[in-house]
């Protein structure tokens, strides 16, 4: 019997060692899976987090944007209203969403009102800026979704941050 016991407890703590090795391979394995996974770090959705900056909103929900005043500096108009989670603007850094078409209007707004399909309402480049942001709908960029940048713009964006932006959006031109 005196036997037994001491044998009987060298399995247990062998079956625990074993357990314990295994759980460890199995999330080792996994990680190293996962690591190499590409779908792991496609951004897929406009509410992705983006990197660690302090104003970087989490989702573009109305709820999460504050109000731009146009005393703010304009990568920080940027930032804070959602625009970079969606776009690439040359200039800022932190802007290289893909869910909107990169924003080059200094080349890109005439082209726009150039265009036949195009039925809104501005006149000028500066107008068709400022029409894009506060009422997407009047014109999708080809390969773009509708209903995707939000419509509420005009109610977080002062005229003073809204005139920031088309100024610093009409001077950046496609780079061939
Ligand atoms: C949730 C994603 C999203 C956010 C946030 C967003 N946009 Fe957009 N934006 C889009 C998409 C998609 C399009 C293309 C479809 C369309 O034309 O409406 C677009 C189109 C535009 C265009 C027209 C571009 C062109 O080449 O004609 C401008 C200008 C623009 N956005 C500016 C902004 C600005 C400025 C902000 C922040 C104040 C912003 N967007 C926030 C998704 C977004």
């Amino acid at each position: 019997m005196a036997g037994k016991k001491p044998s009987f407890q060298l399995n247990t703590e062998t079956f625990v060692i074993m357990s314990v090795m295994c759980i460890v391979l199995v999330w080792t394995v996994n990680r190293i899976l996962s690591a190499h996974d590409p779908k792991a770090d496609v951004e897929d959705t406009p509410r992705v987090e983006q990197a660690a900056n302090g104003d970087q909103v989490k989702e573009v929900e109305q709820a999460n944007v504050p109000l731009a005043t146009g005393k703010e500096p304009i990568d920080k108009i940027f930032i804070q209203s959602g625009c970079t989670v969606c776009h690439t603007i040359p200039g800022i850094r932190a802007a290289k969403g893909r869910e909107g078409p990169k924003l080059e209007l200094g080349t890109n707004a005439l082209k726009r009102l150039a265009d036949p399909n195009y039925h809104g309402k501005a006149q000028t480049d500066w107008e068709y800026v400022q029409e894009s942001i506060l009422n997407p709908g009047a014109y999708v960029v080809d390969g773009y979704s509708d209903h995707v940048m939000p419509r509420w713009y005009g109610q977080k964006l002062s005229a003073g941050a809204l005139d920031k932006i088309i100024t610093y959006l009409l001077k950046i031109e496609e780079v061939p």
